[in-house]
């Protein structure tokens, strides 16, 4: 990638990279875009480590200010999801262009002040909201403009990404510390907030903004969440968003037990959607109208694009953000848009807190909209990530709850696969899938599953009034306790990995 050239132009951009775990699956794609990463900031020291590895020469820091006084000219803001206003608007008041991650902001004031700054400034400001740009989405909203759909009646659009692990561990799998804390912001931010990467996409597609929002509280979640239940991560956030072409649109966030992403647009002339398989259009105006699959072609940036993370939207973001800082040309998603895509998530949590309220979404392009905005600092209430244990606890045998967490949410489930698949044995039609998917896994880990358990149980033990002892109970049950304990667990699974014609490791006689 880095020998292609995309732009006819040798004029560079000076990129400064503010959060280097995200941050930095941009790099790669850096070079063939003309932009030069010339320092780095992150508080964690294993990932400034990391970037200078790569990036042998780059400025690198811990302290923002020193980042912010580099000669630069651009910032990718890639921090807290809860912190992206803030850091935006200093960047852009260092005299930095700004691209940053999603969401825009965390509440309704932040908004209005990032507004303020961009037109205050005159610098480009715009969200790196990449979901819009993978080659199908891209696709459709081509075929969108040529009038192929008519008009959108009616849309589904999802992000289900089931990121349990993240309260424990770093994007790198490696876990939070200290051991007795949780994840910034991942252990307890509302799915609601995180809407961008699926109403993104139809924004994109249809051009249209959203209007209105609502949302009804769901209780239930899967087991092993920090949070107290209540409206914190967990339960599902799906909302109802109308748009300002006419469209309904479901927005459909969380985390479930299936992150399949379907995506459906039902237009007043045909129909389109995107599952497991791939993108079907539904082309003839009525409901049973022919259906068959298709294949977008690829143009060559889309060629190039593929290479970089999430089906190539990393790509365009990076591109759209240069295009504007090299020839003026405007991207998708300026800080207008921003606003437009981040709102909804707001206003659906606080619809969801009402019980079904639904609120309008104000448009910031209006000042007079935005005054009514000015002082509204309404937000989710942060789960203060020391109290896991409880305030004041000696945590000394607490050090390990984090790698705790991390191995039994591995194990428990699959143990639960092993249970719940034996349980449907006789009716799986894909040849090959208990052993590889179900046994196989479970046959490699057994020798540590009551090590985990008991490690469990030993904080558990420690501290039995506190949400860790609560987590670790709910993935406790899942995982069959008793049943991993007893040994019963080991016996069954052997006995399949014979009946399925495969030698378990204990047959070898190299076990212990
Ligand atoms: N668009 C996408 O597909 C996508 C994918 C992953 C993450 N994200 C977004 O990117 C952002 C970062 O994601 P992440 O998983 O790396 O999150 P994270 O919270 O694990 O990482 C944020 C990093 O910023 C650093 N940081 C925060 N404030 C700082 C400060 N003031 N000074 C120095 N360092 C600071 C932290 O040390 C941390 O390493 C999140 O907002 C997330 O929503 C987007």
């Amino acid at each position: 990638m880095s020998e292609t050239r995309v732009f006819n132009t040798d004029r560079r951009i000076r990129l400064g990279i503010w959060g280097l775990g995200r941050g930095m699956s941009f790099f790669k794609t850096c070079a063939a875009l003309n932009i030069d990463v010339v320092a780095g900031c992150d508080y964690n020291e294993d990932l400034r480590r990391g970037f200078v590895e790569k990036n042998p020469g780059a400025f690198v820091t811990a302290d923002e200010e020193e980042f912010l006084a580099q000669d630069m000219d651009a910032v990718l803001v890639a921090t807290y999801a809860t912190a992206h206003a803030d850091h935006a608007i200093k960047c852009l008041r260092a005299g930095k262009h700004v691209l940053s991650e999603v969401p825009a902001f965390f509440t309704p004031t932040e908004g209005v002040r990032l507004v303020e700054a961009v037109e205050e400034t005159g610098l480009v400001y715009q969200l790196a909201e990449n979901y819009p740009f993978s080659a199908v989405n891209r696709y459709l909203a081509r075929k969108y403009r040529e009038g192929l759909f008519g008009k959108i009646i009616y849309a589904e659009f999802s992000y289900l990404h089931e990121t349990l692990r993240l309260t424990y561990t770093y994007l790198n799998g490696q876990p939070v510390e200290p051991g007795h804390t949780v994840h910034t912001w991942r252990s307890w931010l509302n799915s609601h907030y995180y809407c961008t990467h699926s109403l993104g996409p139809v924004m994109v597609i249809t051009g249209a903004r959203p209007v209105r929002v609502v949302a009804l509280p769901g209780r239930n979640r899967i087991p092993g969440h920090i949070t107290p239940a209540g409206l914190t991560k967990g339960p599902i956030g799906a909302s109802l968003i109308c748009m300002s072409d006419g469209a309904v649109v479901r927005n459909l966030m969380g985390h479930t037990t299936d992150d399949t992403n379907i995506q459906r647009i039902f237009g007043t002339r045909g129909s389109a959607g995107i599952d497991g398989d791939g993108l079907w259009l539904r082309l003839g105006g009525g409901g049973r109208s022919p259906k068959a699959r298709v294949e977008p072609a690829m143009d060559e940036l889309d060629v190039l694009a593929r290479d970089a993370g999430h089906k190539g939207g990393d790509f365009w973001v990076l591109y759209h953000f240069a295009r504007e800082l090299l020839y003026g040309e405007k991207g998708p998603f300026d800080v207008y848009r921003a606003a437009d895509v981040t709102l909804p998530g707001i206003f659906a949590y606080r619809s969801a807190r009402d019980n079904g309220l639904p609120y309008d979404i104000p448009d910031f392009r209006k000042k007079g909209e935005r005054d009514k905005f000015r002082g509204d600092d309404w937000h989710q209430e942060s789960y203060d990530v020391r109290t896991a244990f409880p305030p004041g606890a000696d945590v000394s045998q607490a050090s390990d709850f984090t790698s705790v967490m991390k191995d039994l949410i591995k194990h428990a489930r699959i143990v639960r696969a092993f249970v719940d698949w034996m349980n449907v044995a006789g009716q799986v039609r894909e040849e090959g899938f208990l052993y590889k998917e179900v046994v196989e896994p479970l046959l490699s880990e057994i020798d540590d599953l009551p090590s985990t358990y008991a490690r469990a149980r030993r904080i558990v033990g420690a501290y039995p009034e506190s949400d860790a002892a609560r987590a670790l109970l709910e993935l406790l049950e899942l995982g069959e306790e008793d049943l991993v304990l007893s040994g019963e667990l080991r016996r069954q699974v052997e006995e399949k990995a014979r009946e399925l014609g495969r030698v378990s490791p204990s047959d070898t006689g190299e076990e212990e």
